[in-house]
């Protein structure tokens, strides 16, 4: 059974539920006494010598005293069972690790939990897709569920393939086929194939983007169903088994996942606010970013049954994938099948559920009020032997170190926060809502977020996507790490990342990726400004298509495939661990925040000159309409002096001086919040970083000045060119302020 738990207080009469008063002035007390306790501890525990360097003995033993045995057993223990969001499972082992992190010599280890809205499919009622013929008869049916992984076999809680938030219905029509319904994928379907989609059932295959972006294009071209395939060329690499006997993905294998467009808000009824118990709720219809179609993930083989016989125009080289078919567009099927049609059954039911972060802490020794924070979340499709336990795995360790250090008389200089988030699966609630609950503590107090979802998606190198802030940070501390990479014996992770995967095109070092979203960092670095990162191993960019890992999100992520692929000897794990760990220790124990603001100067500069060359494109329209980025760039060189001359202050303070430091550390927190935008985005209110957002063509990837990237996009093809091109202008605008302003924070 994956039945969820029910919500206590989902019921249909939620809303006459009496707020427990006294039961509210406890925790508000409670939480008072907290702080102050906080404040005390933190006051009385200061160093005699004020400002003492870091200490390099304890990041030593922080970082010595992670072992890869210890994350392979606790990635073994986490994958057992399914730990779908919602579910008894999940709860379980969320007190498990709430009592595991105490034991581990955390000061304090809680649950906090939200009532959102979840989705899962009906048990006796199964989503399957037909073929029918003219008689209607269902001459074929789609799998309902993927063949268990030996070994697995008497598990019985494993949620058949779905895509969560699916709306419920039997549409029947022609399908066409529509590449990996990417924005451009429907204007040349528009514009040069001319096929019109509406009325039809899509069918898309998986990649490139993530799978909310392709179901609001499907919508936005009038589709009334919406079919997601994993196509074999974007989920199997050349000359893999596939799993049990390689990583690839089988033909029965799919990927789970949700459909929402939320755009940063977190549970769909309650944008903006924390899904407590008092909380108003919008009616489950009027959610944001719930999708208005159904929608539903089949795999290859079944993906071929319906391919086989399309009917139209053939598609473009570039739109066939390997799967044995023409990859015709359609609409239909060709003429000898033309009396057949396709049928989509989806019984999915929307409910909101309960659902258990756990935040473990420990307090700071002199500043108790600043707070580096690990998060990743814990709930998972249903085994998530890669996504996320090798990533809640890896945090494990990282408690269980900084809990033995702790437990030896250690404390960080800053407070420590732990968190296993509930329910990203869902669109990033657990994280989001406690960002929510938490949000003006986290405004004034929060130093970094450091992501840890999926540790390994490849054996290749290190993978970063950081602030700029984070740059030289990164740097520094993977050159104190050894590389776990075979030929690369005695040399530093620095020194293997920076040969294999070289950032050529903006400086002699090792990549960093910007960060767009996916993922649990949403909320503190899009919508909070905290400066935020994330790090795992992955494979070789320049090696074949295929996207993400092949069995993502299907029940063939086992602790097996990592074990007996991915990683043996888990040395690839532990490395993730001391980086992801050596950050958050840095971040915490630092004197100076290791924040380096020069690096976001380089960063600016490199995204201001790669939006103005975008615009550029349109030279005529630009000396029409005016529009300029010299403001901007006046902005950029400002921001650039500032930060040297803030550097020099960072190189000449007294360490001793407590309010110097602490001054100086607060201009550097405060940096990230300077970027942030209170009105957000145009039309997304909780994307407020100026500078990065996720793509609005593509959640996953970060979009650098977004505001004008979005003003710009097709921009050829917007009806009253002066308004538009009032746009572009509005946003540079925004943009330099922005970038000015937090110039001038810095002074
Ligand atoms: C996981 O580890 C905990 C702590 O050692 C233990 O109590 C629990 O039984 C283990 N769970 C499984 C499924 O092995
Ligand atoms: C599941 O489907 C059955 C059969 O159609 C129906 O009776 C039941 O109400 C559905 N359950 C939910 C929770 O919607
Ligand atoms: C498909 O499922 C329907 C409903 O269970 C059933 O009536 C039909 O016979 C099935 N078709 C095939 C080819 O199995
Ligand atoms: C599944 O359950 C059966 C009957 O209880 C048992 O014989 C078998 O060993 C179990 N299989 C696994 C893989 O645990
Ligand atoms: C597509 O078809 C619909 C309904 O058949 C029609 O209303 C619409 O105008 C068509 N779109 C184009 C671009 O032809
Ligand atoms: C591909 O499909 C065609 C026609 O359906 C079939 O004759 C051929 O054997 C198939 N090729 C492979 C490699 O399966
Ligand atoms: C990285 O690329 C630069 C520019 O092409 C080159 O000079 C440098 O040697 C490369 N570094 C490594 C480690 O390959
Ligand atoms: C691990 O590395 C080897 C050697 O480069 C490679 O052949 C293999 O495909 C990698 N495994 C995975 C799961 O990426
Ligand atoms: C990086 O290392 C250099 C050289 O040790 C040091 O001067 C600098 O402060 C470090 N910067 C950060 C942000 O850690
Ligand atoms: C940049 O600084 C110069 C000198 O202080 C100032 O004149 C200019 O207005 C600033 N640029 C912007 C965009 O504010
Ligand atoms: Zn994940």
């Amino acid at each position: 059974m994956w039945n969820s738990l029910q919500s206590e207080d989902s019921e249909a009469t939620m809303g006459n539920k009496r707020l427990n008063s006294s039961c509210l002035v406890a925790v508000v007390l409670g939480a008072i006494v907290f702080f102050l306790l906080g404040f005390a501890i933190g006051w009385f525990s200061r160093p005699t010598t004020l400002a003492m360097p870091p200490n390099l003995n304890a990041r030593k033993a922080f970082l010595t005293e992670m072992k890869a045995e210890n994350i392979k057993e606790f990635l073994y223990n986490f994958t057992r069972l399914p730990h779908l969001a919602g579910t008894e499972q999940n709860l379980l082992l969320a007190k498990q690790i709430q009592d595991q992190w105490t034991e581990f010599g955390l000061d304090l280890a809680e649950l906090t939990h939200y009532d959102v809205l979840l989705s899962y499919p009906n048990e006796t009622n199964p989503n399957y897709i037909s073929i029918i013929d003219e008689h209607g008869n269902e001459i074929f049916n789609t799998s309902l569920s993927e063949s268990t992984p030996a070994g697995y076999e008497n598990i019985t809680d494993i949620v058949p393939p779905f895509n969560a938030y699916s709306v419920q219905g039997v549409p029947e029509g022609d399908l066409v086929y529509v590449n990996y319904a990417r924005t451009e994928d429907f204007s040349q379907l528009e514009q040069e194939l001319r096929v019109n989609c509406t009325g039809k059932i899509v069918i898309a295959r998986y990649g490139k983007i993530f799978r909310g972006n392709k179901v609001k294009n499907a919508q936005l071209a009038g589709a009334k169903g919406l079919i997601l395939f994993s196509d074999p060329a974007d989920y199997s690499a050349p000359g893999v088994e596939p799993y049990p006997a390689g990583w690839n993905l089988p033909g029965d294998g799919v990927q789970r996942g949700n459909v929402l467009n939320l755009n940063g808000a977190g549970d769909p009824l309650t944008p903006g606010y924390p899904a407590k118990e008092y909380t108003f709720r919008y009616n489950p219809a009027e959610g944001v970013g719930l999708p208005k179609i159904p929608v539903h993930p089949i795999g290859y083989h079944d993906a071929e049954r319906f391919l086989r016989n399309m009917g139209g125009p053939a598609s473009p080289n570039t739109w066939k994938g390997n799967l044995n078919v023409s990859y015709n567009i359609g609409p239909g099927f060709k003429a000898s099948y033309s009396t057949q049609k396709v049928r989509m059954h989806i019984h999915t039911n929307n409910k909101v559920t309960r659902i258990y972060n756990v935040i473990g802490t420990i307090k700071g020794a002199v500043e108790p009020d600043r707070y580096v924070i690990l998060g990743g979340h814990r709930d998972s499709w249903v085994f998530g032997g890669i996504d996320p336990q090798s990533g809640a795995a890896v945090v494990h360790e990282i408690v269980r170190s900084a809990g033995k250090l702790r437990k030896e008389g250690w404390r960080p200089r800053r407070t420590m926060i732990f968190a296993s988030w509930d329910a990203e699966e869902f669109g990033l609630l657990g994280s989001t809502e406690w960002a929510e609950e938490n949000a003006k503590i986290l405004q004034k107090r929060g130093v970094a977020y450091i992501n840890a979802d999926s540790s390994v998606e490849g054996n290749y190198t290190l993978r970063v996507d950081c602030t700029p802030l984070m740059y030289t940070l990164v740097y520094n501390l993977t050159k104190e790490i050894p590389s776990p990479d075979d030929s690369f014996e005695g040399k530093s992770l620095y020194e293997s990342w920076h040969q294999k995967d070289n950032w050529t095109d903006y400086a002699d070092a090792p990549r960093i990726n910007k960060l767009g979203s996916g993922n649990d960092f949403e909320a503190f670095f899009q919508r909070l400004g905290i400066a935020s990162g994330r790090a795992r191993y992955t494979k070789n960019r320049k090696e074949g298509r295929y996207s993400g890992y092949p069995v993502y999100h299907s029940v063939y992520e086992t602790f097996e495939i990592v074990e007996k692929f991915y990683d043996p000897t888990f040395r690839n794990h532990l490395t993730v661990t001391q980086v992801r760990g050596g950050l958050v220790f840095e971040l915490a124990d630092s004197t100076i925040l290791p924040f380096h603001c020069q690096d976001y100067a380089t960063a600016l500069k490199y995204y201001a000159d790669i939006i103005y060359t975008l615009a550029q494109k349109h030279e005529a329209q630009l000396a029409t309409f005016k529009v300029s980025f010299d403001s901007l760039f006046s902005a950029v060189n400002n921001f650039s002096r500032v930060a040297m001359a803030f550097n020099q202050r960072v190189q000449n303070v007294d360490m001793n001086n407590l309010i110097s430091v602490r001054s100086l550390n607060d201009q550097l927190m405060f940096l990230e919040r300077a970027f942030i935008d209170p009105l957000g985005l145009p039309g997304r209110p909780f994307y407020r970083h100026i500078i990065f957002a996720p793509s609005s063509h593509n959640k996953y990837a970060g979009e650098s000045f977004p505001g004008i990237y979005d003003a710009l996009f097709d921009i050829e093809n917007k009806a009253d060119q002066k308004k538009a091109w009032e746009e572009v202008k509005r946003q540079i605008s925004i943009a330099t302020f922005t970038v000015q302003a937090a110039a001038e924070t810095l002074q």
